[in-house]
């Protein structure tokens, strides 16, 4: 962790591409003057809000607004809640500090992907004060309720605090903090869950310190710059902290205050910061929830939950959430950039040449239906891709679908991929199947052990035929007339 000091602002090596908004309430201003922010007042926590987001988000096509909920009932005005960050590319890039504009959907995933190439991880700063320390409760006073938590889905049976979340834990032998989004069941005013699947960095944390005897302390945010959430919601590799992957992003040091109760790092500029402790063997019934697969597909099971601590929030606090639904929900694109970004990293770094696209698509949803473009170089080459990035770490968890195409065929667009599957795939010889793989409970169909069997398809022309040119060509618009026609009827072209 850095001291106070300019000696750890250091500029990467890449582009100048920077983000260019000052925490959440700085997000909200540039969201706000992209013509993005719908305010909407008098909406219930029981349901309503999660219900709107839904409806808003569900047909949008990547442009639902974000949405800044006041006047909640049983609350004082300016308790707010935000749901639907990441649910518009143009947000996606403002948070990551790309350009807002993309020609395409895989540019973006392009952009971040070059951006993390270069990127020089800067730890958080430490640093007195900041607006998170405008109020912290401990003793009786604590009451995780006194924000206008909601109950998202209609067959939840609670209300949960945390969903677009950063979960902070901290490795018992290195010490290194990581960032998760875990869901926080509210049990009562001093009691949350904390629902950690197996593998992620922050249940390895507590499996550490649960096999050890040990209690372990948690910190939840749940309200904090979207860049954080981005990166807690989507896999980094082990070892490196959220944090100084943000300070990298942003070319400058997270300002971070001491937590008092557990003395980690904690946003100087977060909203509302949960202290709590989990003790080993202390559980507690959680769920179900509406899940990320669209599904009710969780039990209520008994899981560790935390004694809360502390509280510390801003004055008029933001809560952010996220929950998920049937597709297309709002964390579809987050995956679709965030994680198709992790995917082509392994890829490049397994050394697999000419990598053009990698895309999640939304209605996947995560990485249920990944597709990689790429200009095939030897026999092989599409087998070697599919199985590189249905099973690296950020396109393991829970796959389904991983598909490969040529060059011509834009990875984002579905219609595109969709005609390769139907015109350049053979059933029988463009097929591999991987059995017993990482699995999601989340999954309806998950095999007994949590396993689950996934499809690779080869989408791609048979490397042969497109080596001797026998594979039919396609019907298309060459890309000299496409210029020439475009030139003679600007009005009528211009913009296709
Ligand atoms: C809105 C949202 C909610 C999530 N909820 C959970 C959850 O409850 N438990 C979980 O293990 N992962 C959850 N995830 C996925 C993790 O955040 C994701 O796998 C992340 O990479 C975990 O961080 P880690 O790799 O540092 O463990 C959620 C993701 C999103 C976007």
């Amino acid at each position: 962790m850095a001291e106070a000091s300019t000696d750890t602002f250091k500029k990467d090596s890449g582009s100048q591409l920077r983000v260019d908004y000052d925490g959440l309430r700085g997000w909200l201003e540039a969201v706000e003057n992209l013509g993005e922010l719908e305010r909407v007042s008098g909406a219930h926590w029981d349901a309503e809000m999660g219900a709107i987001t839904h409806m808003l988000t569900e047909k949008s096509g990547g442009t639902a607004p974000t949405i800044l909920f006041d006047d909640i009932p049983d609350y004082p005005k300016g308790f707010r809640t935000l749901y639907g960050q990441t649910s518009s590319v143009k947000r996606v890039a403002l948070t990551l500090g790309l350009p807002i504009e993309q020609e395409r959907k895989v540019d973006i995933v392009q952009r971040y992907h070059e951006r993390m190439q270069n990127l020089e991880l800067i730890p958080p700063r430490w640093v007195d004060d900041g607006p998170i320390l405008e109020n912290v409760i401990d003793g009786a006073d604590v009451d995780v309720l006194k924000f206008p938590v909601p109950r998202h889905h209609e067959q939840d049976n609670a209300r949960f605090i945390g969903t677009a979340d950063c979960v902070i834990t901290q490795d018992p032998d290195d010490g290194w903090f990581n960032l998760g989004a875990y869901r926080c069941q509210v049990y009562d005013g001093k009691t949350i869950g904390c629902q950690i699947t197996e593998g992620k960095h922050g249940r390895i944390h507590r499996d550490t310190n649960f096999e050890r005897g040990q209690s372990m302390k948690f910190v939840v945010l749940c309200g904090q710059d979207p860049l954080l959430y981005m990166l807690s919601s989507s896999p980094l590799p082990e070892g490196v902290s959220e944090y100084d992957f943000a300070g990298g992003i942003r070319g400058a040091p997270i300002d971070v205050v001491r937590g008092p109760y557990t003395g980690f790092p904690i946003p100087a500029d977060a909203e509302i910061a949960i202290e709590g402790e989990a003790v080993p063997g202390n559980v507690r019934p959680e769920g179900p929830f509406g899940e990320w697969m669209g599904y009710y597909s969780d039990d209520s099971v008994e899981r560790p939950y935390l004694d809360v601590k502390t509280i510390l929030h801003r004055n008029n606090p933001i809560l952010t959430c996220a929950p998920q639904h049937k597709p297309v929900d709002e964390t579809g694109l987050l995956k679709g950039v965030a994680g198709a970004a992790q995917i082509w990293r392994a890829l490049e770094a397994c050394s697999l040449p000419d990598i053009l696209g990698v895309w999640n698509h939304t209605a996947g949803p995560a990485t249920r239906f990944t597709v990689v473009q790429i200009r095939q170089r030897y026999p092989g080459h599409a087998r070697n891709v599919l199985h590189v990035a249905s099973n690296c770490q950020g396109g393991a968890y829970a796959g389904k679908w991983t598909v490969v195409v040529d060059e011509d065929i834009d990875a984002g667009e579905l219609d595109q991929v969709l005609w390769a599957m139907c015109t350049r795939f053979d059933p029988i010889s463009d097929t591999d199947i991987i059995q017993k793989a990482w699995a999601s409970k989340r999954d309806p169909l998950y095999l007994p052990g949590n396993f689950n069997n996934r499809i690779l398809v080869d989408a791609c022309i048979p490397y042969e035929q497109k080596l001797k040119g026998t594979f039919p060509p396609v019907v298309d618009v060459s890309q000299d007339l496409r210029a020439a026609l475009k030139a003679k009827f600007p009005d009528l072209l211009g913009n296709v």
